[in-house]
């Protein structure tokens, strides 16, 4: 990538204060005399020129969502042999920052630190594995402190060999490792004769010798961030451009529509361009009208990326809260913004190691590979092929926090493979064949509430009316479709995802459905909420008091959690997040059944359902 008068290379730096890597950083910018003293305290967006609309997907996206958190990676940049050097220094005391994942998600090469006389610590090695999962391509550790084992060969190759059998395992592309002395200076520019025994490169050779970021082949993409239509009735799109070089004349395809066009003029500030260099935003027009808004991406047409709504990812989990299978997000990719479901989290890698490991959730800094399913298809990337349409983030749905960054690995053949059986018969037609609407009344509250007494009193009321029901009882589907799951959070996420289809099927035959679940999550009843028309979803909070639900205890379960017979028991050991709005509230308490169930039918009748 050019940027401006030299080559821009972007290297991020990793380690702690006591390995000493501002001892090194000072020396190596000192010693070569390099220091420039630019700080950036800000999120770098690669070329310090770009403008910042056009920020790479993860710092422009991690960027809006980081107002308010300190961002602690600084950027330092300078200039070596014809080439600028991005330094962005990843803080060593947190694991894996947003700002870390950030820098490195976009270095093109990692610099690691350690204490020879520490070797390959556990925070060594983490770094390692999260260089490894983001795609780092060129790694090299720095042993340093040499001179505190008189710079003795033994003790480095050692550390080496450990490095290079770590390298292997979790697949770090080129693995190099160098012995230094930091407060010395040795190795980082020049070598004295101390180390005259180590035949590879200084730190400053090794960074001259990189290849330049553009010399990596990748399939041309322009991921649409504006469509505008021009004075003449054609369209200009813009957007950052990719993996190669665009030319006027070219043959793109444009997904997901998959049309064949012409690239007519690229158009740029300067003036219309004969080449657009990868990473340089521009405003494309094309030589035939096709469908194409934000969202979409043109792409090569020998290597257009698949158009998939479902795929396999390495997910690097941010979340305070861990994440369940089933739960669904705000999945941003490029420039499109979708809903998304985490379908199964097939497993856990080890942060040291990347080793799989059988995992229900991800907490906070683990890594996993998740299947995820998206609302609509949209053209997806592997993240070997494409760091810009092959990394996403996920949002939490409410309060739009960050919750993960992830890698693209495949599609998932099912995706193409699977498509909606249209019926003749459409659910409209199997609601007037009953004379019926369809609709659900989602009961929620504590065990011992009242949910499934109320539930049983509405459907006699609604079956007396000649209505066609069906109510599902939590207690009931644990007996079969749900004997496969307990009371984790994840089990229950799963309980209520379940729940939540087999109703929708039931509302899609015709039946008016009344379920009973404690569902002690919000996100899962808003989950389940999304399944449903505008207005065809009732939640019902069956309110009442712990101590209330307690005392009535009908199954004996608060005594035995009580005594820790029961572990996850909701209201004991175990959360139930109120509603905040739902659209019956029944105070169980100071309200008598039939009395609520009267509330209900009348609710019911208001809302024209009846
Ligand atoms: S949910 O949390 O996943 O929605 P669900 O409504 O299916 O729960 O099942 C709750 C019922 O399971 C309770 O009414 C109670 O009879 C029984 N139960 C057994 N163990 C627990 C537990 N640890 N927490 C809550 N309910 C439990």
């Amino acid at each position: 990538m050019s940027a401006g008068p030299s080559e821009l290379l972007r290297v991020v730096t990793c380690g702690s204060v006591d390995d000493g890597k501002s001892t090194l950083l000072g020396r190596l910018l000192g010693d070569a005399g390099l220091l420039r003293d630019e700080e950036h305290r800000r999120l770098a967006s690669g070329s310090p020129e770009a403008s910042p609309d056009y920020a790479g997907l993860l710092d422009g996206l991690i960027a809006e969502h980081a107002q308010g958190i300190t961002i602690d990676a600084a950027y330092r940049s300078f200039d070596l042999g014809g080439r600028r050097y991005l330094v962005a220094d990843a803080p060593g005391h947190a694991q894996y920052t947003r700002n870390m994942i950030t820098a490195a998600t976009h270095a093109d090469a990692a610099l690691v630190l350690c204490d020879v006389c520490a070797g390959l610590t556990a925070q060594t090695r983490r770094h390692l594995a999260l260089l490894a999962v983001l795609g780092v391509r060129h790694v090299a550790l720095l042993v340093n402190k040499m001179d505190q084992v008189g710079y003795a060969s033994g003790a480095f190759h050692a550390i080496a060999q450990t490095f290079t059998e770590l390298a292997n395992q979790i697949g770090l592309g080129r693995a190099d490792v160098l012995p230094v002395s930091a407060l010395h200076g040795e190795n980082l520019v020049t070598r004295g004769p101390a180390l005259a025994w180590f035949e590879g490169p200084s730190v400053a050779e090794y960074l001259a010798a990189l290849p330049p970021a553009a010399a990596i082949a990748a399939p041309l993409r322009l991921p649409v961030q504006w469509a505008w239509r021009l004075e003449d009735g054609s369209r200009a799109l813009g957007g950052r451009l990719s993996g190669a070089v665009l030319q006027p004349g070219q043959v793109v395809r444009v997904l997901p529509g998959n049309a064949e066009a012409r690239i007519s003029r690229i158009l740029s500030p300067e003036g219309d361009l004969d080449a657009a260099q990868p990473g340089r935003s521009v405003l494309v027009t094309l030589d035939r009208a096709v469908d194409a808004a934000r969202g979409s991406v043109l792409a090569s047409v020998d290597h257009p990326p698949p158009v998939t709504d479902q795929f396999q990812a390495t997910v690097i989990w941010l979340g305070e809260r861990p994440l369940y299978a089933g739960r669904r997000y705000a999945l941003k990719l490029a420039t499109n913004r979708v809903g998304a479901t985490v379908t199964d989290i097939r497993h856990q890698l080890d942060p040291a190691d990347l080793s799989p490991k059988a995992a229900r959730q991800l907490e906070r800094h683990e890594i996993g590979v998740c299947n995820l399913a998206l609302d609509r298809p949209l053209p997806v990337d592997r993240f070997e092929d494409s760091r810009d349409t092959g990394t996403f983030i996920l949002a939490d749905p409410f309060d739009h926090d960050t919750v993960a960054a992830g890698m693209v690995r495949h599609s998932l053949r099912r995706a193409a493979n699977l498509s909606w059986q249209p019926a003749d018969v459409d659910p409209a037609a199997r609601a007037a064949l009953k004379g019926q609407k369809p609709f659900v009344l989602w009961f929620t509250g504590l065990s011992g509430a009242g949910k499934s007494t109320l539930a049983n009193l509405v459907e006699q009321r609604l079956h007396a009316l000649g209505q066609h029901t069906f109510l599902m009882d939590g207690d009931n589907l644990r007996h079969g479709l749900n004997r496969d799951l307990g009371f984790t959070p994840a089990d229950r996420v799963e309980n209520i995802r379940r729940g939540a289809e087999v109703a929708r099927l039931m509302t899609d035959a015709g039946l008016i459905v009344l379920t009973a679940f404690i569902s002690p999550y919000r996100d899962e009843r808003e989950m389940a909420r999304g399944l449903f028309p505008e207005g065809r979803f009732l939640e019902v909070f069956v309110d009442a008091p712990l101590a209330i639900a307690e005392a009535r205890d009908p199954k004996g379960l608060y005594a035995r959690a009580r005594r820790g017979e029961l572990v996850n028991f909701t209201g004991i050991d175990a959360p139930y997040e109120r509603p905040e709005r739902p659209d019956i509230h029944i105070d169980s308490e100071a309200t008598e059944p039939a009395e609520a169930a009267d509330v209900i039918l009348e609710v019911l009748r208001h809302r024209q359902l009846l």
